[in-house]
C-alpha cells in the first residue's frame, strides 16, 4: 500500500492486515500490560480493578484508539501533517500542528524513560546466564542499581530500536513484530501454566479473579483509566503514525478492535502469571507485603520479589528467570520501536530527509535525553513519567479526538471509514462513536484531571 509522500522516498505501509495488527498490538502490549496492569490489579482489589479496567478500555480507550488511527489514515502522512489536514482554517491548522508537536515531544520523552526501564529488563535477562557461567562480578553489576549499568543497557535498547526502525515499516517494524509477538504469546502462556501449577498460586488467582467491590472508588477508576490510555499507546501520535500506514481497504473500527482485544487479552493473561507468582514467592518465604499491610511497590515486586522466588526454584529457577525477563524485554522492544517511528517519520517527511539518516539522528537526540535522565535519575525519572503519562497522554488524546470530531467535516470522516466498510453508515458504531468522542470522552477525561 505504497502512497506518495512529501519525501523523495516512496512512502511504504504495512504489507498485510495481520502485519498491521501485530505491529500495533506490539506497540500497545508492553510493560504497561505485563508489569503495570497485574501489579496495579493486585494493589487495587484484584478482580474489581480488572472489571473497571475492562469497562475503561471498552468505553473510553477503544473509541479514542479508532479516532487516532483514523486521523493518521485520512492523510497517510506523518502526525503533524495528518493533524493539519483535518481543517482548511489556518488557525485550526496551527493549533493542530502544535498538538502534534507536543504529542511527538511527549512520545520522545516516554521513549527516553522507557528505554531505561527496558534496559533493566535486559540486565535481569542476562544475569542468570552470567551467574550460571560463574561470572559473578558481571552478574552483580547487571542487577545492582548503578549509573553505568543504567547507561549501558539503555544504549543497548536504543541501538536495537534504531536498527529496526531504520529498515522501514514493512522490512523493519512489520518483520520484527511478526517474529516477536508470537514468541511473546508463547512465552507468556508457558510461564503462566508453569506458575499456576506451583504451590501458593491459587491464592493469587483468588485475589485476581474474585472482585472485592468495596475497593472500587474514584482513585481506582482514575488508575484504571490512566492504565488503559498508557496501554493502548494513546495521545502521543504513536498510533496515529501506524494508522497512516494502514491500507484504505481495511475496516478501521474492526481492525482497532482486534488491537484493543489483543492488548487486553495479554494484560489479563499477564495477571494470571504475575499475581499468582507473587503468592508462590510468599509460599517460598519471600516477603510480598510492606509493614503497613499493603503490597510492595510494583518495581520491588518485579526486580526483587520475583527474582528471589526464581532463586528458590532450584535448577529450573534460572531458566524460568531468563524466560520471564525475555518476555518483558520483547514486550518492551516492540513498544520502543513504535515510539521511535513517529518522530522519525515526522523528521523524514517534514524535512524531506532519508529514513536511515533521520532514524540515527532522532534516535541520537532521544538517547541524549535518556542519558540526561540517567545522570539525574533521582530528580528527573519520576518527573518525566508523571508529565508524560499522567498529564500529556490523556490531555492530548482528548485534543486529537476533539479535532477529529469538531474540525473535520462529517462527510469526509464517513467517506474515510466507508472505504473499508461500505455499510458503516447504518451501523451502530457510526450512530454512537462520533458524538461519543465529541462529547462523552472529553468529559470523562476531564473527570480524570480533576481527580
Ligand atoms: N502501550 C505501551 C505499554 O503498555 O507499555 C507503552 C506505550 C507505547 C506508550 C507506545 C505510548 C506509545 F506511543
Amino acid at each position: 500500500i505504497a502512497s506518495p509522500s512529501s519525501s523523495n522516498e516512496e512512502r511504504q505501509g504495512f504489507s498485510s492486515r495481520i502485519g498491521f495488527i501485530l505491529a500495533a498490538a506490539g506497540s500497545a502490549i508492553g510493560l504497561g500490560n505485563i508489569w503495570g496492569f497485574p501489579t496495579q490489579a493486585a494493589q487495587n482489589g484484584g478482580g474489581a480493578f480488572l472489571l473497571i479496567y475492562l469497562i475503561m478500555v471498552f468505553i473510553l480507550a477503544y473509541p479514542m484508539l479508532v479516532a487516532e488511527l483514523t486521523i493518521g489514515r485520512l492523510s497517510q502522512k506523518n502526525p503533524i501533517a495528518a493533524l493539519r489536514n483535518l481543517s482548511d482554517n489556518p488557525t485550526a491548522k496551527n493549533f493542530a500542528s502544535l498538538s502534534g508537536i507536543l504529542g511527538v515531544c511527549a512520545l520522545s520523552l516516554i521513549l527516553s524513560f522507557y528505554a531505561i526501564v527496558a534496559g533493566w529488563l535486559v540486565s535481569f535477562m542476562l544475569e542468570p546466564i552470567f551467574s550460571l557461567l560463574g561470572m559473578n562480578a558481571i552478574a552483580d553489576w547487571l542487577t545492582g542499581f548503578s549509573t553505568s549499568r543504567n547507561l549501558v543497557m539503555m544504549l543497548v535498547i536504543m541501538l536495537l530500536t534504531i536498527r529496526v526502525v531504520q529498515d522501514g515499516v514493512s522490512a523493519g517494524i512489520e518483520r520484527w513484530s511478526k517474529r516477536l509477538m508470537p514468541a511473546l504469546l508463547i512465552l507468556l502462556v508457558l510461564l503462566s501454566v508453569y506458575i499456576l501449577c506451583q504451590p501458593g498460586a491459587m491464592e493469587g488467582l483468588e485475589l485476581y479473579l474474585i472482585p472485592n467491590f468495596s475497593q472500587i472508588n474514584a482513585d481506582l477508576m482514575v488508575s484504571a483509566m490512566g492504565q488503559a490510555f498508557f496501554s493502548l499507546s494513546l495521545g502521543v501520535t504513536g498510533m496515529m503514525v501506524y494508522g497512516s500506514y494502514l491500507a484504505k481497504k481495511e475496516n478501521l473500527p474492526a481492525t482497532a478492535a482486534m488491537v484493543a482485544g489483543l492488548d487486553t487479552f495479554v494484560a489479563i493473561l499477564a495477571g494470571l502469571l504475575i499475581i499468582p507468582a507473587m503468592f508462590v514467592a510468599q509460599k517460598n518465604g519471600v516477603t510480598i507485603y510492606a509493614e503497613d499491610g499493603s503490597l510492595l511497590s510494583s518495581d520491588t515486586l518485579v526486580f526483587t520479589v520475583l527474582p528471589a522466588m526464581f532463586n528458590t526454584m532450584g535448577s529450573v529457577g534460572p531458566f524460568i528467570a531468563i524466560g520471564f525477563f525475555t518476555l518483558l524485554t520483547i514486550a518492551a522492544i516492540t513498544s520502543t520501536i513504535s515510539m521511535l517511528e513517529s518522530p522519525v517519520n515526522m523528521a523524514c517527511e517534514q524535512f524531506n530527509q532519508p529514513r536511515k539518516k533521520m532514524s540515527w539522528l532522532t534516535g541520537g537526540v532521544i538517547t541524549l535525553i535518556s542519558t540526561i535522565i540517567v545522570f539525574n535519575f533521582g530528580s528527573l525519572f519520576g518527573l518525566v513519567i508523571t508529565i508524560t503519562t499522567v498529564y500529556a497522554q490523556p490531555a492530548l488524546a482528548m485534543v486529537f479526538g476533539l479535532l477529529l470530531m469538531w474540525v473535520l467535516r462529517r462527510d469526509r470522516l464517513l467517506k474515510e471509514l466507508q472505504q473499508g466498510n461500505p455499510e458503516i453508515e447504518s451501523s451502530l458504531f457510526w450512530k454512537i462513536w462520533p458524538w461519543y468522542v465529541k462529547f462523552i470522552c472529553p468529559v470523562m477525561i476531564l473527570v480524570v484531571f480533576f481527580n
